[in-house]
């Protein structure tokens, strides 16, 4: 059976909708940056083991880089997850984990990259916002898509409520996107994520990667 490994900074609540998932891989650790982080307390109740890598142990990011890509290797993992794990990382790190490690960011990637997404969409006026999952490349919030979610943008919206209506999104699409790459379903080619076998059946404003 495939291993994954979730990396999380904080509440988990991503984490928590892949372990809900019943997926057809086992998640072998949940490791997170910050000792304080809520999710670690979740993955335990369920019997996952964690690990504790935290970033203000190390004098710079590569040292930090390289204990965490150690404590990842201790499982072995087919797929690295990425959900809510807010540090920057190294070149050497992310070609380390090339085409087997994903992230899930709260926007319709390539608008709005960093933090703030939802302040930003409103700001600007969009009036469609959403959240992507996609395979980790070295810059910041971008790498092949594999599916995304779009949602209104309603005009009294504040930045709360609009990222509850896309964490929502996030939670349908992250679980399918992890399931896709644990069935061996994901290819990427010239950039691009393709997906083998059948499409999902799902919501309309849910758009996969092209077959
Ligand atoms: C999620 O909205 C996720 O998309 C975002 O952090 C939140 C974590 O929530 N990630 C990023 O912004 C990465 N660039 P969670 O801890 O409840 O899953």
């Amino acid at each position: 059976m495939k291993k994954f490994v979730i990396l999380i900074s904080g509440r988990g609540s991503n984490m928590r909708s892949l372990l809900d998932a019943d997926l057809p891989g086992r998640c072998a650790a949940v490791i997170s940056n910050r000792p304080d982080a809520a999710g670690l307390d979740f993955a335990k109740a369920r019997g996952v083991p964690v690990a504790v890598v935290d970033h203000k142990a190390y004098p710079s990011r590569t040292e930090f880089d390289a204990a965490l890509a150690t404590e990842i290797d201790k499982h072995a993992p087919d797929l690295v997850v990425l959900a809510g794990f807010m540090r920057v990382l190294c070149d050497d790190f992310v070609r380390r984990f090339d085409g087997r490690m994903l992230n899930i960011h709260p926007s319709l990637l390539p608008a709005f990259p960093g933090l703030d997404t939802h302040a930003k969409a409103i700001g600007l006026g969009v009036r469609l916002h959403g959240c992507t999952v996609h395979f980790v490349t070295a810059s910041l919030d971008s790498g092949p898509i594999v599916i995304q979610a779009a949602v209104p943008v309603w005009p009294d919206d504040t930045p709360a409520r609009l990222a509850a209506r896309v964490l929502e999104q996030e939670h349908v699409i992250y679980p399918l996107a992890v399931r896709w790459f644990l069935a061996g379903r994901l290819r990427i080619e010239n950039g691009r994520v393709l997906l083998e076998g059948e499409m999902p059946a799902q919501a309309s404003l849910c758009v996969p990667a092209a077959q």
